[in-house]
């Protein structure tokens, strides 16, 4: 018998490639739990009409990281997750949360890495005259924007364009990768060899 993959997701904002999670209606997979350090996070609101569980945990109640991390990591060890992504999810994980979840935990990130890591990715490749841009999945490792390189997705930048109308289109990217490279993992044809993580066919 197949078990289903059961996905913890973690957010702080709009939430809205967990909504692409969501409408892929991914076979075999279960979002069993969203997890948000945000009270205010929209993606709260989003998820109110389908059954999903979510807790709010707040990092601003905890007086340092591992704290913090701690209450996740206890958060969501009853539901046995197999998988954590990160879908706009604007805390750095250390490396006392990462080790354990070893290559299962992945995060979305808006630029082709290695270029642009942390923050304002959009805005700094516009600002840097690059002419392709795009979005990048791949598992979180003890770094910033560091780890191994699921998939990637190539975003042209024109000359009209400003940081909303990139940022547009780069979102439409990640809400087609994302869910993609979930799937990828649910059906095990994820493989790791050294930093390159090769696709079963
Ligand atoms: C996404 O564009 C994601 O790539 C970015 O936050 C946005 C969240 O949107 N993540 C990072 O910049 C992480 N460094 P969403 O809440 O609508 O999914």
């Amino acid at each position: 018998m197949n078990d289903k993959t059961r996905l913890a997701v973690l957010v702080s904002g709009s939430g809205s490639n967990l909504q692409a999670m969501i409408d892929a209606q991914i076979p075999n997979l279960e979002i069993s739990l969203v997890i948000s350090n945000n009270p205010k996070a929209y993606a709260l609101e989003r998820i109110e009409k389908y059954n999903i569980k979510s807790v709010v945990i707040d990092h601003k109640k905890y007086s340092n990281r591992e704290d913090f991390e701690e209450e996740i990591i206890r958060t969501i060890e009853p539901y046995r997750i197999n998988l954590i992504a990160l879908a706009g999810f604007m805390r750095i994980l250390s490396p006392y949360f990462v080790r354990p979840y070893k290559y299962r935990i992945m995060n979305i990130h808006p630029a082709l890495l290695p270029s642009f890591p942390g923050i304002n990715s959009v805005k700094q490749a516009l600002e840097y005259g690059v002419k392709f841009t795009g979005c990048t999945v791949h598992f979180v490792d003890e770094g910033v924007d560091t780890g191994p390189i699921i998939l990637q997705a190539v975003v042209p930048i024109y000359d009209k364009d400003t940081e909303e109308t990139l940022l547009e289109r780069v979102h439409n990217e990640e809400h087609k990768i994302y869910p993609e490279a979930i799937k990828l993992y649910s059906e095990g044809r994820l493989k790791i060899s050294d930093r390159r993580v090769l696709i079963s066919p």
